[in-house]
């Protein structure tokens, strides 16, 4: 884990609400891995006070890329970031995804900024010579993220829920047609998508493992102060911080 002084080389608006930055890191780049985060201070002063939580997004040699969607205060400092300006990054913190060596065929599923980390994700996976499916779902067309900015080895399948673009309905509809083919699953989104891709995998009586990247309210990012935690069926508390963000959704309890 690394403190560095970020500088935005790029920003841009990759969809009605989500804003792709990348960021001179090297000392950060060369440690990443897909599914880890990075803490990031928001302003000079007190306001707001606590670091802001981003999924890696895109590793690059040197860059690393953040995929932001703002929701509040911090979030929208971090996406308004200019070129030039400088990030006061602390990462890369958490697990990050794994890929198990006999894993040929990966399905990735995102919903809304949740594609963030499976973009990254896909990247490696191509790289190893992997198929993957990438599934994503948001409100409508405009939250779409562009199937230009993923490497054309990818599938990618899109679901909305006013069927502007792509199925109509919600992402984990799409699930079925690509379980069976599916080695490993791997998700990042909002807890109804997580209960619905529970569910699937339950009523499919199927044990293949699924890796969620979780997004808990977060303070101090690693494990110190016990403000993430979440309840595993092993009866032990974890951090989201420091145990994860990724978690092998059976291992956890959902209530
Ligand atoms: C491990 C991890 C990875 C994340 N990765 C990304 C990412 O790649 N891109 C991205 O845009 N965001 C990501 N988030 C969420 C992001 O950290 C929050 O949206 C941000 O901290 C909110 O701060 P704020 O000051 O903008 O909003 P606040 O003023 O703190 O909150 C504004 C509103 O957003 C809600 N909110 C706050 N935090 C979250 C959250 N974690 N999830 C859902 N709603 C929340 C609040 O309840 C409130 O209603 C991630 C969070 C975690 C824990
Ligand atoms: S944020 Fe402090 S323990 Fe996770």
């Amino acid at each position: 884990m690394k403190l560095e002084t970020a500088e935005v080389l790029e920003n841009g608006q990759v969809t009605a609400d989500m804003w792709a930055l990348r960021l001179r890191a090297p000392q950060i780049a060369r440690e990443a891995r897909p599914g880890q985060f990075l803490h990031v201070r928001v302003g000079d002063g007190l306001d707001p006070l606590l670091r802001r939580p981003i999924s890696l997004h895109r590793i690059g040699e040197d860059t690393v890329d953040l995929l932001v969607r703002p929701v509040g205060k911090g979030s929208w400092q971090i996406a308004r970031k200019m070129p030039g300006e400088t990030l006061d990054c602390m990462g890369p913190l958490g697990n990050g995804f794994s890929i198990h060596p006999s894993a040929r065929h990966l399905l990735l599923i995102g919903g809304g900024c949740g594609i963030g980390p499976m973009v990254g994700l896909a990247d490696l996976a191509v790289e190893r010579g992997l198929s993957v499916v990438l599934l994503f779902g948001a409100r409508s067309a405009d939250g779409v993220y562009p199937a230009a900015l993923l490497s054309p080895e990818v599938e990618y399948s899109v679901a909305t829920d006013d069927g502007s673009l792509g199925h109509q309905g919600l992402v984990t509809d799409l699930l079925p047609t690509y379980l069976g083919w599916a080695d490993a699953l791997y998700a990042c989104g909002p807890r109804p998508m997580f209960l619905s891709l529970l569910d699937i995998m339950r009523r499919a009586n199927s044990n293949k493992t699924v890796q969620l990247s979780l997004e808990e309210n977060m303070a101090c990012g690693v494990g110190a102060c016990f403000g993430c935690v979440v309840e595993t069926r092993a009866g032990e508390m974890k951090s989201v911080c420091a145990d994860g963000p990724v978690f092998e959704m059976r291992d956890l309890v959902w209530r």
